[in-house]
């Protein structure tokens, strides 16, 4: 299978404007898987082969990357992609007991979708949100201080194509292939919108503040 021909011009004109963006054209690989994701919902074999394509490198070189990074993915995932952090902070404050609830409750372990592709779980590394353990993720926005309760009630309301909002960022979430699009490097104009970190974020910077602390001179 290829692409058809209006994806396929489309997908050539979103690429070289990205890769405009690289003073070497093979800098542009991240992006542009990236871009093949948002078309598929994960790197295909069609995928690969118009990666190396439009930069002239080898499909073995593709796949050699493609295959390093956990956020390209080797089969569809869902329409919202939902990570639960598993790395030691958020493990100990819950973020086992939410995976196991949560993986159960849906009916599908790492990496996979259900059957209706709706929703697809990953267990997640660190997120460097510690300060908000547990973190979950849904199309890498940001879900704070969550419980398996929480989590279960989450994937429902997704599923029922309730509106929900991130802690963090645009108050409304877009599809897994949506976000992709933007980590491609086309954005969607969204990245000032919603709330941004704060609170447990900023409590070292206030007792640095209280105590006149500056970081050391270089
Ligand atoms: S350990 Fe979960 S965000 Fe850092």
């Amino acid at each position: 299978m290829t692409y058809a021909p209006e994806v396929r011009e489309r997908l050539e004109r979103d690429a070289k404007e990205i890769i405009g963006k690289y003073p070497k054209t093979r800098s542009a690989l991240l992006p542009l898987l990236h871009l093949v994701q948002s078309e598929d919902g994960y790197v295909s074999d069609d995928g690969h082969e118009f990666c190396a394509e439009m930069l002239g490198i080898s499909k073995a070189e593709v796949v050699g990357v493609s295959t390093f990074y956990t956020m390209y993915k080797r089969k569809p995932m869902g329409e919202y992609h939902v990570g639960v952090c598993i790395n030691a902070l958020c493990a100990v404050m819950g973020g086992d007991e939410i995976w196991d609830e949560l993986s159960e409750h849906v009916g599908v372990g790492h990496d996979e979708a259900t059957a209706d592709g709706k929703i697809s779980l990953e267990r997640l590394e660190c997120n460097a949100a510690c300060d908000f353990a547990p973190v979950m993720m849904v199309n890498w926005e940001f879900f704070d201080n969550q419980t398996p309760q929480s989590a279960k009630q989450l994937v429902d309301d997704l599923r029922d194509g309730k509106s929900v909002s991130p802690t963090r960022g645009p108050s409304k979430l877009c599809s897994f292939k949506q976000a992709s699009r933007v980590l491609s490097g086309l954005p969607d104009d969204l990245a000032g919108d919603g709330p941004s970190a704060a609170g447990a974020s900023l409590e070292g910077l206030k007792v640095a503040k209280a105590n006149g602390w500056k970081a050391p001179e270089a």
